[in-house]
């Protein structure tokens, strides 16, 4: 079982990765406020994983609200916040007591928009179940839902009081998945870390094949990654940027196919791809190096030829990112392996970028 420290003063917290957590009394005390326990959570993992968690937490004398919404990126709405609001109205739950995401992405940023807002501000505790979460969006605080006109464009920062991350929910993420939470482990590597990249080189057999000691160490260092840029730039004013490495490219196919036809990770890990190509060509590093994030994406089982459409196309969509400032779109690019920083890139280069790849790809999944 390893402890990582979120380090934000006042509203530190600490993250609890391994096998069994969800299982451990003493995280769970730690975590939860005395009293009631709204635990919120989706109709995939509710009857997975949420009947058990209820039991024990009643063992240990909480008292448990399960309140589970339908499953799905399409139910990040108004209206399905508004079923949580209505389920803590009903129960009169209180501000200090806590609010549990059990979930993935979805869950946890609607969940913990949820507790930023109920008398503003209730108790919030992440507990991830997909491997994304488990080592992304469950940390640092960033909770929304979506606009029809644009994806997380309203939310709040909101820290939780702690992270429980089980390793063993993991055993029952479908393939897919599992392979989109390994692109953002692999982005940890390509911005923050060339000796974690390589050492995900040498462990992507035993990652894919969810090898526990193999997940625990990956996680723990991409947390650790994590935690560190949030404590130093909670606000996203500038170093946290880097986290979206690979992101401008991939909201552009993602909005582009309509959301949900590719995942999240699989798009930023084609987004990778590209991004990487920029970086060569901006000189921040070799082609050797861009072949292996090339390599390594593709071995976790992630596309990297982008849809077949005209660079104009791509340029449009990623004109509308909320990384645009002033109109001009910033890239994240790598400076040398394990180091980057965002960079507004004449649309002239990003063209060849696109075109390359374009050209190499043998299958857009267009
Ligand atoms: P998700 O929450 O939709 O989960 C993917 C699917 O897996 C769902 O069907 C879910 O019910 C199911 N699932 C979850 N845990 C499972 C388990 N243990 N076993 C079997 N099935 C399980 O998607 P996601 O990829 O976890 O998260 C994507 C969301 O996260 C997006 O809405 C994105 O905007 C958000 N996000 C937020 C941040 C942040 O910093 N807050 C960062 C990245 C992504
Ligand atoms: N997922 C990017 C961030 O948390 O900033």
């Amino acid at each position: 079982m390893k402890m990582l420290k979120v380090s934000l003063g006042d509203r530190s917290y600490p993250i609890w990765i391994g096998s069994g957590v969800n299982r451990l009394q003493s995280c769970w005390q730690e975590a939860l406020a005395p009293g009631r326990v709204a635990l919120v959570t989706n109709d995939c993992v509710g009857p997975l994983y949420a009947e058990a968690i209820a039991q024990q937490l009643r063992e240990w004398k909480f008292s448990v609200v399960v309140i589970q919404l339908p499953d799905g990126e399409q139910t990040k709405d108004w209206q399905h916040l508004n079923l949580i609001f209505d389920q803590l109205m009903a129960h009169r739950f209180e501000r200090g007591e806590t609010l549990v995401a059990l979930g993935g992405g979805v869950i946890g940023d609607m969940a913990g928009f949820a507790a930023a807002c109920y008398q503003r501000g209730m108790r919030f505790v992440q507990v991830p179940t997909t491997l994304l979460a488990q080592v992304d969006s469950s940390v640092g605080g960033k909770t929304a839902i979506n606009h029809p006109l644009g994806k997380n464009m309203i939310g709040a920062f909101y820290q939780p009081a702690a992270v429980l991350i089980d390793t063993d929910t993991l055993a029952t993420l479908a393939p897919r998945e599992f392979s989109a939470g390994l692109a953002e482990v692999i982005k940890y590597g390509c911005i923050l870390d060339a000796e974690f990249f390589s050492w995900l080189e040498q462990s992507i057999d035993a990652l894919l094949a969810r090898d526990p000691a193999a997940l625990t160490t990956a996680i723990t260092r991409s947390c650790e990654l994590k935690a560190q840029v949030v404590a130093a730039d909670e606000r996203e004013s500038g170093l946290r940027a880097i986290l979206n490495f690979g992101h401008t490219f991939g909201h552009a196919i993602e909005a582009g196919l309509g959301y949900g036809s590719w995942l999240h990770g699989e798009a930023v890990g084609c987004g990778m791809v590209l991004a990487a190509d920029l970086s060569h060509r901006l000189g921040g590093i070799t082609a050797e190096q861009q072949q292996r994030i090339v390599r390594l994406v593709a071995r976790a089982g992630l596309p990297v030829a982008p849809p077949k459409w005209p660079a104009a196309r791509y340029l449009d969509l990623m004109s509308h990112d909320k990384k645009a400032q002033s109109g001009r779109i910033r890239y994240v690019v790598l400076r040398s392996m394990g180091a980057a920083e965002t960079s507004a890139v004449e649309s002239e280069l990003i063209t060849k970028v696109i075109e390359k790849a374009i050209a190499s790809g043998s299958d857009s999944g267009a």
